[in-house]
Parts: structure tokens; C-alpha cells; sequence
């Protein structure tokens, strides 16, 4: 069945936006493209006094914690991708990319290395739509694959769409998977991996966050599996999960080495002032491909 532009993409985007939206010395993160990369219906709340006292509670797993952990995860992983195209790196592919604006912002650094955006073909045709009416002064040096993981190989894909993109099997490559994993089944993920392990160059690297189900009886960690099994309800169910403490030994199943698992509480120490609390459930995965 055909599907729709992905809603997540869309309120992760507005978190992103939010948080640019910020004070300047409070921000975990700079993204000026978020708010108007926003599809019209949720530009409005970016600055809206209400949506500002929603989030500005310090609860462990409030919606503020979320928005503070959406943030982290992405300025923790341009971080990862500002050392490896610093050391030489020859491409990177964002897997699930939805709105995210890394071929602008990351436009200079590349130099003219290739930036490919792997996505539902609907979300990509969406995000097209609003780069040329929103962000026209600036071009996205991205080009574009539309598939989808549960239907269509990775590999496939990358192989068999190379005069719409610019990918090139065994280069150096950083690919970025955020956000995405957790909403995959298993097989998709293992399958995934695959192909990033076969098409990729030795010393690539994939950085990706991770949820796990919290345990536990206690009504909190009922509410917060609750929490995720809604978002189900918008099309898009959780249905990978993965502890942090198992993290290195997965990927190393699977070609790769971990070079760091970040928890929450460490991404809040590294990246969030003022002791906001940053949502306990996910962590974020930084391997290389042996
Ligand atoms: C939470 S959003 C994250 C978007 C983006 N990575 C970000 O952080 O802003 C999840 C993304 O994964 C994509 N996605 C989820 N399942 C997918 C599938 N089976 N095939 C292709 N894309 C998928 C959605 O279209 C969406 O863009």
C-alpha cells in the first residue's frame, strides 16, 4: 500500500526548530533550516508561549526531555560527520533522511563530495516540494534515492539508481541513520546493515540512535511503553529495539566496531546547559566498518 509523508519526520523537524528557536548560548543545536523546512500546519507553534511552557518542564520523560534528546542526538551526530569529512571522507549517505537539513548546512564542508538522501518516496517528494518554495536561495547539494527498507534492498537501490544519485559502492562513507532504525523490523535492520557493510569502504562509519523498551512493572515504564506502542497510531510502530549494554556486541556481529554508545545522561552532560534532562529510553551508536 502506498504511504504518506512520514509524521515523525515532521515532529522531529519541529523539535529541531524549537530548539533553534532558543536563546543564542542556550541551544544544544543550529539548525535554521528546521522551522522553514516545517510544513505549514506547525510553524506556528515554534514560537507559541504555550508550546514553550509545554516543554519547559524538567520531567525525566516530559516532552521537553524528548525535544531536548532529538536535539542531541542530531548535534551529536554532526559532530561524528564534521571529524570524518575533516579526515578525509570521501561521501555520505542519510538513510530515512526526512527533514533533515544536513546538505544545506553541511554544503561547504563537503566541498563537492556526493550527499545522497535515502527515504519513503513520499516524505522525499514533500521535503523537495518545500526546499524549492521555502529555501530557495539556497541549492541542496543532496541527489535523492525514494525506496522503501521494508519493500526494497538498500542495496538494491544504491546499486541499480546510480544515474539519480551520486553513490559509489567501496568509497569511504558516513552514513547517517537517525531515527529510523527503531521503526524498522528486525530483518529490515539486519538486511540494512548488510548492505551498508557490502557497499561501503573499509573505515566507513554509521552513526544511529536506538530505542530500548524500558523494564519494569512500575506504572512509569508501562506509560512510557504505552507512550511508544501510540506511535503506532500514526502509521509508524516501534518495532526494533536495542538496550545500549548490547549495542557494541550487535554491530560487531555484524562487521562493525563501536567507537562510542552514548546514553542520555551522558549526551546531557556533553550537550544540554541548565540542567535540562535529556529522554532516558534512546542512545545513540557511533561504529566503524571492519
Ligand atoms: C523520525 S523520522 C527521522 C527523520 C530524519 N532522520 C531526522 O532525524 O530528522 C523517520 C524517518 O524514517 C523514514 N522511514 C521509516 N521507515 C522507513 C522505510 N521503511 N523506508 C524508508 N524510510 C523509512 C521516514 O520516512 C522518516 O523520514
Amino acid at each position: 500500500m502506498p504511504r504518506g509523508p512520514s509524521l515523525t519526520a515532521e515532529a522531529v523537524c519541529f523539535f529541531r526548530a524549537i530548539e533553534n528557536a532558543r536563546p543564542e548560548g542556550e541551544r544544544i543545536l543550529e539548525d535554521p533550516f528546521a522551522e522553514r523546512l516545517l510544513p505549514r500546519a506547525w510553524r506556528p507553534w515554534v514560537r507559541s508561549p504555550l508550546m514553550q511552557l509545554g516543554l519547559r518542564g524538567r520531567l525525566p520523560v516530559g516532552p521537553g526531555a524528548l525535544q531536548g534528546f532529538v536535539a542531541a542526538r542530531h548535534r551529536w551526530i554532526d559532530d561524528a560527520l564534521g571529524r570524518f569529512l575533516d579526515a578525509g571522507g570521501e561521501q555520505v549517505v542519510i538513510l530515512g533522511a526526512g527533514y533533515d537539513s544536513r546538505a544545506l548546512r553541511f554544503a561547504e564542508r563537503l566541498a563537492g563530495r556526493p550527499i545522497i538522501e535515502v527515504d519513503f518516496p513520499a516524505t522525499q517528494k514533500k521535503k523537495q516540494a518545500l526546499l524549492a518554495a521555502r529555501v530557495p536561495e539556497v541549492k541542496s547539494v543532496a541527489t535523492y534515492l525514494p525506496i522503501d527498507f521494508e519493500h526494497h534492498t538498500l542495496e538494491e537501490g544504491l546499486l541499480e539508481g546510480a544515474e539519480h544519485h551520486q553513490f559509489e559502492p567501496d568509497k569511504r562513507t558516513f552514513f547517517v541513520w537517525e531515527g529510523v532504525a527503531m521503526y524498522l523490523h528486525p530483518d529490515t535492520v539486519d538486511q540494512t546493515l548488510g548492505a551498508v557493510h557490502r557497499l561501503s569502504g573499509s573505515g566507513s562509519e554509521l552513526a544511529c540512535d536506538l530505542w530500548s523498551a524500558p523494564a519494569g512493572t512500575t506504572i512509569e515504564a508501562r506509560m512510557r511503553r504505552i507512550g511508544a506502542r501510540m506511535l503506532g497510531t500514526v502509521g509508524e510502530p516501534i518495532r526494533f529495539a536495542l538496550t545500549p549494554a548490547d549495542a557494541a556486541s550487535f554491530f560487531e556481529a555484524r562487521g562493525f566496531r563501536a567507537l562510542e554508545v552514548c546514553e542520555s545522561e551522558a549526551l546531557a552532560a556533553r550537550y544540554a546547559l541548565g540542567k535540562r534532562r535529556l529522554f532516558p529510553d534512546n542512545s545513540v551508536v557511533h561504529v566503524v566498518r571492519v
